[in-house]
């Protein structure tokens, strides 16, 4: 996908010399257009990683109210990590892994049946996630929310990974990932921008990620950030 953006992109500037090399300007007048697509096409996107729990509710807060909203009318110029695991803690019995979460045995559950729903269903994740994580109760939708948004898959499917070795070892590798966070977190819910956390960009993040990725993205701004800024100041609470 990259490639073929860069190879746009090249394609696209090698025109431009060819006609402005010998042309007078009014020819170029393409040129805003071509620079418009190579600086688009060619910036990184803004990595956004939420470390989180799953009945957490300022984690649930910032997942609805924000980080999804946010990547869906972002998703050209922001990619979204989710890592639930937060504050939980593991211990290894045999080669299995025992789980402790802050918010009981059904945090546990929600972590792991929306670890197994990115894994099993990645292209339904984010709104099964979404669903979920809105409903009163996060573990008793995710039947319904999994018909709803991949009526194709079984549940019982999503519930034997939740169950099985698979989905203690992504688990695992959730932990992992947790755990090797520099600098360790402190909170949930915790925020990565480009794989860096810093009081002033969770602040940032948890005030307006839409401002705050608009604001970090390298390249030509999409309409949407240029379209009125959405500012959703809303009351910050952690786990
Ligand atoms: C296109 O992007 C490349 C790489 O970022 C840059 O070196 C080049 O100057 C750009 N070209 C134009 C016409 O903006
Ligand atoms: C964002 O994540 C992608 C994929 O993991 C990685 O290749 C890229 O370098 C990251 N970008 C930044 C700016 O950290």
């Amino acid at each position: 996908m990259h490639v073929l953006k860069s190879a746009l992109a090249l394609a696209c500037f090698a025109l431009l010399l060819d006609e402005c090399a010998s042309s007078p300007a009014s020819r170029c007048g393409v040129l805003g257009q071509c620079v418009e697509v190579n600086t688009s096409r060619i910036a990184d996107n803004v990595n956004v990683s939420l470390y989180y729990e799953s009945l957490c509710p300022g984690c649930r807060e910032f997942l609805v109210m924000q980080l999804m909203p946010t990547f869906i009318m972002l998703s050209d110029i922001m990619n979204m990590d989710l890592i639930p695991f937060g504050n939980a803690e593991e211990k290894q019995v045999g080669d299995k892994y025992e789980f402790t979460c802050q918010h009981g045995p059904d945090e546990c559950l929600g972590n792991m049946i929306e670890t197994c729903v990115m894994n099993k269903v990645p292209d339904a994740a984010v709104p099964v996630i979404y669903c979920m994580e809105a409903a009163d109760n996060v573990v008793k939708a995710a039947e319904s929310c999994l018909a709803l948004f991949s009526p194709q898959t079984k549940f019982s499917d999503i519930m034997a990974c939740v169950n099985g070795n698979e989905g203690n070892q992504l688990m695992h590798q959730n932990a992992k990932e947790t755990a090797a966070l520099q600098p360790p977190h402190e909170y949930v819910p915790w925020i990565t921008i480009n794989g860096e956390h810093t009081d002033e960009l969770q602040q940032k993040a948890m005030s307006s990620l839409f401002v705050l990725v608009c604001s970090l993205y390298k390249g030509q701004a999409p309409p949407a950030c240029t379209l009125g800024q959405k500012a959703t100041a809303t009351k910050t609470s952690y786990c």
